[in-house]
């Protein structure tokens, strides 16, 4: 893999701040009577976009960490175990579990259901991108700030092995 090709843009820096603005206002409107939020960064693919969206909420909130890893096996439903764990006390308070990448599906809804066993006031998710072309689980975003097609995309938090997660913008990672 050549590291030090252009990666061509499919979301721009400039749309993407454009976008987490108006989904910020819609949150902090939506949340304006929480007893409490909590907002999950789902680890690491999620982390710029995390930083981004929280700055952006203009409402009292906190803020934790999860890390997840989903096996593909032998079943087309795969399992998803978390390998890092929220330190937060979830039970009455509202949970937004905030992602990079809706693609199948299978990891944001086995999050939200470990999540909902801890007795929250609600779950929801959000996230930057959603590529409703490969879902298998029976989840849809609540907040999500671009559809996309079936690519492979690269950039502002997604990686390719590690890679390319700096980049300020979403782009279109072919392989060479
Ligand atoms: P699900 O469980 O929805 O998995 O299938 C979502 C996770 O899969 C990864 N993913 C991608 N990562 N570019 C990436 O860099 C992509 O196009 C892509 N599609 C899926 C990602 O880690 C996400 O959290
Ligand atoms: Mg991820």
């Amino acid at each position: 893999m050549d590291c030090k090709r252009e990666i061509p843009v499919l979301i721009s820096a400039e749309e993407i701040a454009a976008h987490i603005k108006e989904l910020a206002a819609r949150i902090a409107e939506d949340y304006r009577d929480s007893p409490g939020l909590t907002v999950v960064c789902v680890l690491s693919g999620a982390y710029i976009f995390m930083a981004d969206l929280v700055r952006a909420v203009n409402m009292p909130l906190t803020m934790d960490f999860v890390r997840a890893k989903s096996y593909d096996g032998t079943t087309s439903t795969g399992t998803v175990r978390v390998e890092l764990d929220i330190k937060t006390n979830i039970a009455g308070k509202d949970v937004l579990l905030v992602e990079d990448i809706l693609d199948t599906g299978r990891t944001l809804l086995a999050l939200k259901e470990i999540f909902l066993t801890r007795a929250p006031r609600s779950v929801k998710t959000a996230v930057l991108l959603d590529k409703p072309a490969r879902r298998t689980a029976a989840i849809a975003a609540d907040y999500r700030c671009f559809e996309i097609p079936d690519l492979f995309v690269v950039g502002y938090g997604l990686d390719c092995d590690e890679q390319f997660r700096e980049l300020p913008y979403v782009g279109i990672f072919t392989q060479t």
